[in-house]
């Protein structure tokens, strides 16, 4: 079975994407799968990459990055090809060989957001994970909470705020944020690894509108939401192609035990502050109803593949806080280690999901 990865991407989670392709190319078993690693540089050149899991590894001191080499990938000119080419900086054309499975291991727009989903569509090859519409649904947050929400799945109280409503008229957007109460969390709509999120805890308005243009910087919506107080609790799920019930996995935990929240620095570089507990400690009823609500948001935005469902465990309940549907699988994320702590190996992982895809 030849499979090609794709990874890097245009996003802003371009080195993320590197780190789980890395894991990705160390784990895939080799005597069952030819691999085709196709990366995308920053710019959005499909590029023949190296087959090197140790360029891709995450190191926090230099983050790994798909560089352009001159290379560019053909994709199939007809839904009757399979056959993938490259084209050297020569402009000699050589083909790589005919693909069976396509692994878009992307984070973040153009990649996980249904863009790359619409393109192997289009080509006509099959692909690990959910499809255009799941994809659009859970790489932003506003339709992924209004799709929850009409589900019947709490989510955290949010106004959606839009560049334009921004620039004409800053008080009016302020002023309707004071009904979240505080803290609040400013979020673009579509990024993700944290990238310009920030939390506000005083009600100074600078404060406020400091968040709000970093997360504009990301994207023209931005969500300001309520803060939750709660446990942050994580679960992966796998399969459910063609409506098929998927499976979750038992929960993971992040503690924060001195950081403000868990943000980018935390996830990958290395920044104190937050463990990583797997599995949490959950009553027996607790994670039964996480499973079940993980299931049902899957479900909601029409999931397929993989996801990690994210949450937050209150008094009240479990409020969802967002859907991932292509989360970080490098070797120290959560999704895999909720896995390996459900008795499934990390490439038993990837065998799933490939598998999956081709069903
Ligand atoms: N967006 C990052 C990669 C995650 O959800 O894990
Ligand atoms: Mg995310």
């Amino acid at each position: 079975t030849t499979v090609a990865v794709l990874f890097g991407g245009r996003s802003s989670e371009h080195s993320i994407s590197c780190a789980t392709a890395g894991g990705v190319l160390e784990a895939i078993d080799r005597t069952r799968f030819d691999v085709i690693p196709v990366g995308i540089t920053a710019e959005g050149a499909f590029v023949l990459e190296d087959d090197d899991p140790a360029k891709f590894r995450l190191d926090p001191s230099a983050l790994p990055v798909v560089s352009d080499n001159g290379t560019r990938i053909l994709w199939p000119a007809s839904t009757a090809s399979r056959s993938l080419s490259v084209q050297r900086a020569d402009g000699t054309v050589s083909v790589l060989g005919d693909v069976d499975v396509v692994f878009p291991i992307l984070h973040g727009p153009f990649g996980e957001d249904g863009t790359v989903q619409g393109l192997l569509e289009l080509v006509g090859l099959p692909y690990v994970g959910s499809g255009v519409l799941a994809s659009a649904l859970g790489m932003d947050k506003h339709f992924t909470k209004t799709v929850l929400q009409a589900a019947g799945i709490a989510v955290a109280p949010w106004q959606t705020v839009t560049a334009h409503q921004w620039a004409a008229s800053p008080s009016s957007v302020l002023s309707a944020a004071e009904s979240l109460g505080l803290p609040l969390f400013v979020k673009p709509a579509r990024a993700g690894s944290s990238v310009g999120v920030s939390k506000v805890s005083s009600s100074s308005a600078s404060e406020l509108s400091d968040a709000i243009e970093t997360a504009l910087r990301e994207d023209s919506r931005v969500l300001i939401e309520s803060a939750v107080v709660g446990r942050e609790v994580e679960c992966g799920v796998l399969g459910g192609r063609a409506g098929a019930a998927p499976r979750v996995s038992v929960a993971g935990e992040i503690v924060m035990t001195g950081r403000e929240f868990y943000d980018f620095d935390a996830k990958y570089l290395d920044a104190p502050g937050v463990d990583l507990v797997c599995p949490a400690e959950l009553s027996p009823v607790e994670l039964a109803t996480m499973q079940e609500l993980a299931a049902r948001a899957f479900t909601a935005i029409d999931g397929a593949g993989l996801a990690r469902v994210d949450f937050f465990l209150t008094p009240e309940g479990f409020v969802v806080n967002e859907v991932n549907t292509m989360p970080g699988f490098t070797p120290i994320s959560m999704f895999p280690k909720c896995w390996i702590a459900s008795g499934v190996s990390y490439p038993e992982i990837i065998d799933e999901l490939i598998a999956l895809a081709l069903e």
